[in-house]
């Protein structure tokens, strides 16, 4: 009889155990009653999502005019961060495309990959209500901020979301640090903005500018501060002078998975405060605040330089030449970045359209004549005292110009705001570079960049179907500084240049094509920038999600602590999210499908 009940036992709890997340089309979702207290609880801040393009659609709903304001706003990612299911990266599974319905490609509109229910919260009482909902009724949980993931990590088919962006509880500034409860002070003793909610990098450049400071934030104005950014490492033109973004952080304010909300940093909970520094958005509990270095502002100088190969008939030829002078410029990189250069610089080769450009900067130490000439001199040293050789008028067009700004602020919102189109259809690929490398490489660096610009037909530049290689010199000076209590890949404090290379797919692409594609980034095209830079990493918000030793690669030996840390803060997987510590034993289970639920599938999550 006793070995009788166990059995039953052991059979109940495998059963339990095969489980998956209730979804929509399951008995056990809870019922609208359910759902209509939860939405008590948030005092009415919780949204049953529509797909954002219904209106398009035949049915309940249509709209010609809501439809056609769909469509001008899809590929505007302000519009985009700005809703619950606005997704500026491509929704994993698109599902319901502001179309013209009537050219029938995609004949019904579903919700898909985006969140069925949304709370707008507010602050930490509504995240642990979000979470406490999702535990209790076996309902999968997503956290979203501006929805830039470029692994999908915001989205998930049948889930309730916690939507951070409407947690707005203002911005602070401190002349000096102070943690919360006035006890951790570290050891900085410079200034700090603390950001408490969901705000956008735009929000805290101006506050930060007006006050004369500025802080190290991304190089696209519409990505989140507290969410997966600040929390994966965050990089942008400052980095290079301060540090990563992460670096900065002096305090995290928690929502835990348990709902209490607590400190972190260098004082207390100082492991999670670890693993919010480089572990990853979506892992460790909900950030609701976070108090980041500020510096006083500084005036900066803008190096703007294009290398063009000339369209006519001897294109090839000119398109070798690019390629030369490209290889002679990242040898200069590692030397250029020590004398104080940063930014992003674009590469791309297409028919007719083949080009190497950077907008780079350099933060000043005031606006004499000076601290101007040295930083043009070391650009000049470095970079175009080496493209002389190619100026002979018959290959390539080459410019150069220079601007100054009075500070940071003024580089960020003189010049005309282009936003980067929301949306494409795309994958990206990366690798971390370190000096020898980029000075003295064992490998072929023509080679290795027209591996990168393979396979894409000759098609320039972001256009869909072609590619582009960014050559992000965001790293070396103070990057390269060991910080304690973070957990980004080591490689970063090794590394000078953060390359990404960005390959295209237009919309009607079928499956086997797009797969092709994606099969060439991570086999043919990482497989080359390991090969040139051995023993490296990469940038987690950044990476190929497909390749095969992402954890090694994004956080090398870093990751054990971080499993530690999740296992810790979150032993029942309350968060999970495609690629993230801590996510093996889940999967989603798509069945062929494009979406399905989330189970335990017991084996490595990939
Ligand atoms: C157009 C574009 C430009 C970019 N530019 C840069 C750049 O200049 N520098 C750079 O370093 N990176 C850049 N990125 C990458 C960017 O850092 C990542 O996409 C990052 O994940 C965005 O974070 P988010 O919170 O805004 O986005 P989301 O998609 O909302 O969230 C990202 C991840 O963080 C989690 N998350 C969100 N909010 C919270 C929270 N409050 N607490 C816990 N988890 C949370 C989500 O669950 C998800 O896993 C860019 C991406 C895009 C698409
Ligand atoms: C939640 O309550 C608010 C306010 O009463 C209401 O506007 C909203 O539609 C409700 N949400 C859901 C999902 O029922
Ligand atoms: C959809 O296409 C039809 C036929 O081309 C056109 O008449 C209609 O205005 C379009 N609707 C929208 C919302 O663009
Ligand atoms: C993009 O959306 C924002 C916010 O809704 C709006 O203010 C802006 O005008 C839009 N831009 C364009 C080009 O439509
Ligand atoms: C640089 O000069 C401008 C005016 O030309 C001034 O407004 C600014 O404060 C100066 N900045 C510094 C750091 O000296
Ligand atoms: C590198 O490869 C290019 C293109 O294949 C070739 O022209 C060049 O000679 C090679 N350089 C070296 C140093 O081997």
């Amino acid at each position: 009889m006793f070995i009788r009940c166990l059995l039953v036992l052991l059979a109940g709890t495998h059963v339990a155990a095969a489980k998956c997340k209730c979804t929509p089309l399951d008995s056990c979702w809870p019922s609208s009653g359910t759902w209509t207290a939860l939405n008590a609880s948030v005092d009415g801040r919780l949204v049953r999502n529509e797909p954002l393009a219904k209106p398009c659609y035949p049915g309940q709903g249509y709209s010609a005019a809501l439809c056609q304001q769909v469509s001008t706003n899809w590929f505007n990612e302000t519009w985009v961060v700005d809703s619950p299911i606005g997704y500026v990266y491509p929704l994993g599974a698109n599902s319901c495309p502001p179309l013209n319905a009537s050219v029938a490609v995609y004949p019904i509109c579903e919700l898909g990959v985006a969140p069925a229910y949304s709370i707008k919260a507010t602050n930490a009482d509504d995240v642990a209500a979000g979470i406490k909902f999702a535990k209790e009724h076996n309902v999968r949980l997503v956290v979203k901020l501006t929805g830039h993931d470029l692994e999908h990590r915001s989205q998930g088919y049948g889930s309730l979301s916690i939507w951070v962006r409407s947690i707005q509880n203002g911005l602070k500034l401190q002349d000096k640090f102070t943690s919360a409860d006035g006890s951790c002070n570290s050891d900085w003793t410079g200034s700090a903005v603390q950001i408490n909610g969901g705000y956008l990098w735009v929000d805290i450049y101006k506050f930060a500018g007006d006050r004369g400071y500025h802080v190290v934030g991304g190089a696209d104005r519409t990505v989140g501060t507290i969410g997966g950014y600040l929390q994966g490492g965050g990089h942008g033109a400052l980095s290079h002078f301060h540090g990563l973004a992460t670096d900065q952080v002096l305090e995290y304010q928690v929502v835990l998975a348990s709902g209490e909300l607590v400190v972190a940093n260098a004082c207390q909970n100082t492991d999670l405060f670890t693993a919010l520094r480089g572990g990853g958005g979506g892992t460790f509990g909900v950030v609701i605040s976070a108090t980041i270095k500020a510096y006083k502002d500084q005036p900066v100088l803008l190096h703007n330089l294009e290398v063009i190969a000339l369209p006519d008939d001897s294109f090839e030829d000119n398109v070798n030449e690019l390629y030369k002078v490209t290889t002679d410029i990242l040898s200069e990189y590692p030397g250029l970045s020590d004398a104080g250069w940063a930014g992003t610089a674009w590469f791309t080769v297409g028919e007719g359209l083949a080009y190497y450009g950077h907008p780079f900067l350099s933060l000043l130490e005031d606006n004499s004549t000076a601290a101007v000439d040295k930083a043009k001199k070391a650009m000049e040293d470095k970079i175009l005292s080496k493209l002389t050789k190619y100026e002979n008028g018959a290959t390539l067009k080459i410019e150069s110009q220079w601007k100054q700004y009075n500070s940071f602020r003024d580089y960020i919102f003189l010049p005309p705001f282009n936003p980067i189109p929301a949306g494409g259809t795309s994958i990206m690929s990366s690798w971390l570079f370190d000096r020898k490398s980029l000075e003295s490489p064992s490998g072929n660096t023509t080679q290795l960049l027209q591996t990168l610009n393979s396979g894409n037909d000759n098609i320039p530049l972001m256009t869909p179907g072609g590619g582009a290689t960014l050559f992000n010199l965001v790293a070396g000076g103070k990057v390269l500084d060991e910080v304690p209590h973070t957990s980004v890949s080591p490689a970063w404090r090794r590394a000078y240049l953060l390359v990404e290379q960005i390959d295209t797919w237009p919309k009607n692409w079928g499956p086997e094509a797009i797969k092709e594609k994606i099969d060439r980034a991570t086999h043919t095209k990482l497989k080359a920038m390991k090969d040139f830079s051995p023993g490296m990493g990469t940038y987690s918000n950044e990476a190929d999600p497909y390749d095969p030793d992402w954890k090694q690669s994004w956080w090398g030996d870093n990751y054990d602590f971080l499993l530690s840390v999740k296992e810790k803060y979150d032993p029942d997987r309350v968060f999970w999210t495609w690629k993230s510590v801590g996510n093996d034993g889940w999967g989603e289970v798509k069945g062929g499908g494009l979406y399905g639920p989330l189970c335990e599938t017991g084996t490595s999550a990939n």
